[in-house]
């Protein structure tokens, strides 16, 4: 990702800065760009971070220790990204994402308010909102969450809001769509899957007739907002997404050209808890200054050589 010279984003040096979940899929791009600035960033992760170079407190977030050890002195955001991330396994284990999603974060904010960190960046998510049809999302929209994974998101920007309203904490959360990009490929998501069948000539599963609209967004794109909602001082929820709407037949097709392969398609009921429609209105991210830069084939292009040859994204 390029930073535009005197932009928001390039006033970070020497920034102190944790990352929970950087050595995942959206945390790398993050805990990369952050570098690039010149912040000096802490990762903490129950994984260890890839780059020896990368300061890394590795272990479980539900331990009070490795909390207070990521947190250290003089930090002054935390953009919070560790999560239970699959709504299957939420759905199987509501117990665990709750202990995760939820807990973990509240031990955070308290930290952030005891060390007196300045920002708090959540990863949240549009699956907050619940079954709208195929009404437009915007940021008003009231919070009905179909799944526990939802819910505990949900739960997150609500305390997230009391610490931001009683003890100063800066906190924005951030609802994002469905992200794609390189670095993706230990994840289970639609967008990995289509390009494991791709290489391997696999049939991919379809929930219902594909016609489902999602809103595919890329992790640069999302890097960017995160920084702009951050660096702007946003408080409240924020959408982050691509701002159009695709079929997941879209998805599919648009994969197929971009990998020549023919995908071929098994159609299987529905799971409980998917939305039939994702439509975003990213309009108060670009009163912020954002602007998705990628559309669906040429993101694709960045997973898919991703896929092939391993470049970095
Ligand atoms: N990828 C998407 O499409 C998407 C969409 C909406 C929201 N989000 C949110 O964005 C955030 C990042 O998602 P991602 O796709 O990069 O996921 P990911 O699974 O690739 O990364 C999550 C990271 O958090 C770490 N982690 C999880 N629980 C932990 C714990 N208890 N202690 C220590 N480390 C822990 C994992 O080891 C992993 O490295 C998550 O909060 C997710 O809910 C993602």
């Amino acid at each position: 990702m390029t930073v535009r010279e005197g932009s928001p984003e390039s006033e970070l040096n020497g920034v102190a800065v944790l990352v929970t979940g950087g050595t995942g899929f959206i945390g790398s791009h993050v805990v990369r760009t952050l570098l690039e600035l010149g912040a000096d960033v802490t990762v903490a992760d129950r994984n260890p971070h890839p780059d020896p170079d990368v300061r890394c407190v590795t272990g479980e977030l539900a331990d009070p220790a490795v909390r207070r050890r990521a947190v250290r002195p003089g930090t002054r955001a935390i953009i919070h990204l560790a999560a239970v991330t699959s709504v299957l396994r939420s759905l199987e284990d509501p117990q665990d994402v709750y202990e995760v999603n939820v807990e973990v974060t509240q031990g955070l904010l308290e930290l952030a308010r005891a060390e007196g960190v300045g920002s708090f960046v959540l990863a949240s998510t549009n699956a907050v909102t619940g079954d709208v049809g195929a009404a437009r999302i915007d940021e008003n929209i009231p919070l009905r969450p179909l799944t526990p994974y939802g819910a505990t998101k949900a739960a997150g920007e609500m305390l997230l809001s009391a610490y931001s309203a009683a003890y100063g904490v800066t906190g924005t959360s951030l609802r994002f769509a469905n992200v794609y990009g390189p670095g993706m490929r230990h994840k289970d998501s639609f967008v990995p899957r289509l390009m494991r069948a791709a290489l391997d000539g696999s049939t991919i599963q379809v929930y219902g007739d594909g016609t489902q609209l999602r809103d595919y967004v890329h992790v640069h794109d999302i890097v960017r907002g995160m920084l702009l909602a951050w660096r702007a001082g946003h408080t409240g929820p924020l959408i982050l997404g691509s701002g159009r709407s695709e079929s997941v037949n879209d998805l599919i097709e648009a994969a197929r050209q971009v990998t020549g392969a023919p995908i071929p398609v098994d159609h299987v009921p529905g799971k409980p808890g998917e939305m039939p429609a994702v439509v975003l209105d990213v309009s108060a991210a670009r009163a912020l200054g954002y602007e998705p830069a990628y559309d669906l084939t040429g993101g694709l292009k960045t997973v898919w050589s991703d896929f092939t040859d391993g470049a970095p994204g």
